[in-house]
């Protein structure tokens, strides 16, 4: 294995896999970080005399064609961001697609349509996928894997057709790694990780990984109630995981016995229902009324959050504290962003979710030491488990 720049692509047809998976709204773009993000490695190859064969998902359209998670948008903001034409012939593959492909010169960009319009490219079945991927080889005489939010996918695109060409790592997957390498090896202490999000469920195998890990695990978010559940508090309406409360517990006695800080809420913002308009109420985290939800976690949680994030050297994030969507409910989330702005070590937003959070609520990307463009990838990394994309470029 050898990085990009050894990479000897001058005059060649290069397949490139890339995440463009953007958040879309009536086909507006509303966050276009993963776009951006995929830029250096597009703009090195072309530097190096290839023609690129761009291929990425949008959504999970289950091998449907939906014309709403059409790839269309990505092209257009792609060519403005790289003021170029990027040809789209609009199909996954075809001789439409086969004729483009053989007329691309070096320099020049194609994206394939939603990669995920065919059924093979997420099956199960593994020779489904290895025909897939052969006839995706016929694009290109070289593979560079980009997607870093697809690499836990063990999908055609990602695991099966880096086996069927010269491949290697975009710059933007060898950074991922490097980064998250720093949070396994040895990460600088104190380490601290701060979760979110709705469910418990999605997190408990890196909440149990952590656990032997960090010194601080501060816990926000919809699965907070869980947490404040199993300490047996009142949560009135708020989202609970029931079939999770024993194994919470358990959480709770492994933090103790392994000597990390678990960090939960002490007061909470309530409202009598999911709404931005919903009126919030500042409640205590041990007296929230039976008839109000926990939309976001209060201000002294969120200071207190702060002053921990603040004292780490090293910290993750992933998920947001509250429902950051709606204003009345997006203080928490802002906190502690601001607190990972403040960290003299090094800071990582982990995740597509979390990036785009912290852009809408008005912070910049540098003000971050890295912002991942992969949440389900990164946490899988943090778990321990290996990840067929990276394993597939000999990571
Ligand atoms: C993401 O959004 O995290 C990645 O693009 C992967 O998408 P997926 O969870 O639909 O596989």
């Amino acid at each position: 294995m050898s990085d990009l720049a050894h990479f000897d692509v001058a005059g060649k047809r290069v397949f490139l896999r890339c995440d463009l998976n953007v958040p879309l709204k009536d086909g507006v773009i509303k966050d276009d970080g993963r776009i951006k993000a995929s830029l250096p490695t597009i703009q090195a190859l072309l530097e190096k005399g290839a023609s690129i064969v761009i291929a990425a998902h949008l959504g999970r359209p289950k091998g449907e064609v939906k014309p709403e998670l059409s790839l269309a948008p990505v092209a257009k903001r792609l060519g403005e961001l790289l003021g170029q034409e990027i040809i789209f012939p609009g199909q996954v593959v075809g001789d439409v697609v086969t004729a483009s492909v053989q007329s691309l010169k070096p320099g020049q960009i194609l994206l394939l349509e939603n990669i995920r319009f065919s059924s093979a490219e997420t099956s199960k079945e593994e020779s489904e996928r290895a025909e897939f991927a052969s006839q995706l080889a016929k694009l290109a005489d070289a593979y560079v894997g980009d997607g870093f939010g697809a690499v836990h996918r063990k999908h055609a695109s990602v695991f099966d057709l880096p086996k069927l060409l010269p491949h290697i790592a975009g710059t933007l997957v060898a950074a991922e790694v490097e980064v998250l390498k720093k949070l396994t090896q040895n990460p600088e202490r104190p380490y601290g990780v701060v979760l979110g999000g709705a469910k418990v469920s999605d997190k408990l195998a890196v909440i149990e990984n952590l656990l032997g890990k960090v010194d601080v695990l501060a816990i926000g978010g919809g699965m907070v109630f869980t947490f404040l559940k199993a300490q047996g508090k009142e949560i009135g309406t708020s989202l609970v995981e029931i079939e999770m409360l024993d194994v919470v517990k358990g959480l709770i006695e492994s933090a103790k016995k392994n000597g990390v800080k678990l960090v939960l809420p002490t007061d909470i913002v309530v409202a009598p229902s999911f709404s931005a308009d919903a009126t919030p109420t500042l409640v205590s985290a041990d007296a929230i009324p039976a008839d109000q939800m926990g939309l976001d976690i209060g201000p002294e949680s969120a200071a207190a959050f702060a002053i921990e994030i603040e004292k780490c050297k090293t910290v993750f994030w992933n998920g947001p504290m509250g429902v950051f969507e709606f204003a009345n409910f997006a203080a928490g989330t802002k906190t502690v962003a601001a607190a990972l702005t403040k960290v003299s070590g090094i800071s990582v937003v982990g995740g597509g979710d979390s990036a785009a959070a912290v852009r809408a609520l008005g912070f910049t990307d540098s003000e971050f030491g890295y912002i991942s463009t992969g949440g389900g990838a990164s946490l899988e990394y943090l778990e321990g488990k290996e990840l067929p994309g990276l394993q597939a470029l000999g990571l």
